[in-house]
């Protein structure tokens, strides 16, 4: 849900810096913590994308723990024209050592905003709020009061304004008390940051270089430490679980689900369901429970979709219906494989559209129907337990129950072009290469590796005979 912002209000230039070397040993996996998924993109993505989103000049991810992995998916994240830098840091002595790497690709004359790479949530808005904050001259601090501030670093204030950010294992009983806390997000001139980088030490507790004791030397320098307040929990949370990462989740999707309906979506249960990528709809459509966006998926005016469909990369027109449990997935969003739904067609249930299905309007794809870079014209219709493959299929045409085009040779895939008006009887098999002629009928049963002419009937199957009398042999 990180929004563009439409320009940069700060002045200053902004050099981000993503912290994503630990390991996150509590999610209890091989895959670096960054790279688990949120609404179908990695933690990372979406800190990458609020980083976009807020113009930054450079972003610079600090890498560790299974770092070619992490710096491998990043080269896939990034979008072109992003000013991207990978610094590694080995081993992990902390956060305040993981943004000393940073600081030889770090320009003096910018403002250095630090997020983390498993806080995922964080809106483009408070960010611009806390580099506002910052003034290219202050120590802004992104900070948040919570109910219980157990493990978080605790802003500790006098009357002179804040003083530090204590660390939860090193606070005393009286710090713990302190219920406002640190994002762990802050905004810091450059050059100042450089300096108080090198100052840092590991003297507390964990023997640790804690980037939260910039506070403390921004103190002593004179230097005005701001704390910016947010009061939104799930844009601060970071993902250190399986569960804090499924809480996010949720919270996410309720809050696209909410937006749908503000839109006037009309959606079963708003607790049931998953966009995992874009889904753009137009009015009145009706959305059941259970289902899955995937990519970016348009929905027309008054489409309705049955419940439990998984639909990706697809744009379906104006008055179709998808019933439940159909299964439609488009290759890339607007390529040639994306799939097309045309106006008033009817899909499923049980229906399965793969990448490049292209369906004209009013087409009925029944149960059990696979469909995969083909293209249907006007009202032709496949309604039970058939498969078009690498097909072009006329107007009106009926293709029969358990029919399915022999598409694929072992080694080339080959078309097979069915004309305007034909019918296919059930359980056909076209050989591809192979054009049935316009208004022609195939009947059921056939195997079809010539060219059919145009309004003739043809079979291609062996003539039925019945011997008389015919004797079953016996059991002895
Ligand atoms: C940090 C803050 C704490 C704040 C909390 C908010 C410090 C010392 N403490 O604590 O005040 O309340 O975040 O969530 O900064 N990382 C590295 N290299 C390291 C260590 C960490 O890249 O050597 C990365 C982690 O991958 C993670 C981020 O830095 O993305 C934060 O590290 P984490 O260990 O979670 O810090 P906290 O103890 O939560
Ligand atoms: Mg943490």
């Amino acid at each position: 849900m990180n929004e563009s912002v439409a320009k940069p209000s700060h002045v200053h230039p902004v050099d981000v810096v993503i912290m994503a070397a630990g390991k996150g040993t509590r999610m209890h996996s091989k895959v670096p913590k960054v790279l688990h998924k949120l609404a179908g993109r990695p933690l990372l993505a979406h800190v990458l994308a609020a980083a976009q989103g807020l113009l930054a000049r450079q972003v610079t991810v600090i890498t560790g723990f299974d770092a070619e992995r992490v710096e491998a998916a990043l080269q896939t994240l990034s979008s072109e024209g992003l000013d991207l830098r990978l610094v590694r840091q080995q081993p992990q002595l902390g956060t305040g050592h993981a943004v000393q790497q940073a600081v030889p690709v770090l320009a003096d004359d910018g403002v250095v905003l630090v997020l983390s790479g498993d806080v995922p949530l964080i809106r483009v808005e408070t960010l611009a709020g806390l580099v506002g904050a910052c003034e290219g001259k202050n120590l802004a601090l992104l900070t948040l009061e919570v109910p219980d501030p157990t493990g978080y670093g605790r802003i500790v204030r006098e009357a002179q304004g804040v003083q530090a950010i204590v660390e939860h294992k090193d606070a005393s009983q009286e710090q713990r008390l302190i219920r406002e806390i640190y994002s762990g997000i802050m905004a810091a001139p450059a050059a100042w940051l450089k300096t108080a980088l090198a100052r840092l030490d590991n003297r507390n507790t964990q023997a640790e270089y804690y980037l939260t004791d910039v506070v403390k030397l921004a103190v002593a320098d004179g230097m005005p430490v701001v704390a910016h307040q947010t009061s939104s929990p799930m844009e601060v949370a970071g993902v250190n679980s399986a569960q804090q990462l499924a809480e996010l989740e949720r919270w996410y999707q309720g809050g696209v689900a909410q937006a749908l309906m503000a839109q006037g979506v009309r959606l079963a249960d708003p607790k049931r369901i998953d966009v995992r990528g874009e889904l753009l709809c137009a009015q009145d459509v009706f959305i059941d429970v259970n289902c899955v966006f995937e990519g970016t998926v348009r929905l027309g005016e008054g489409v309705q979709v049955g419940a439990n469909c998984v639909i990706r990369n697809a744009s379906i027109a104006a008055g179709a219906v998808v019933h439940a449990f159909s299964h439609i997935e488009g290759g890339s969003a607007d390529g040639k494989d994306a799939v097309t739904v045309g106006e008033g067609a009817l899909i499923g249930p049980f229906a399965r559209l793969r990448p490049g299905a292209r369906l004209g309007a009013e087409v009925h794809i029944g149960n059990f129907v696979e469909v995969k870079n083909s293209v249907l014209a006007k009202g032709a219709k496949a309604n039970h337990l058939a498969y078009l493959g690498d097909a072009t299929v006329g107007e009106r045409v009926n293709y029969g129950a358990g029919a399915i085009t022999a598409n694929y040779d072992g080694a080339a895939k080959h078309q097979t072009v069915i004309e305007a008006d034909v019918h296919v009887g059930s359980n056909c098999v076209l050989i591809a290469p192979v054009t049935l002629g316009a208004g022609g009928t195939i009947g059921g049963g056939s195997t079809i590796t010539k060219d059919t002419p145009p309004m003739a009937l043809t079979v291609g199957r062996a003539r039925q005979v019945s011997l008389a009398n015919w004797k079953r042999p016996k059991k002895k």
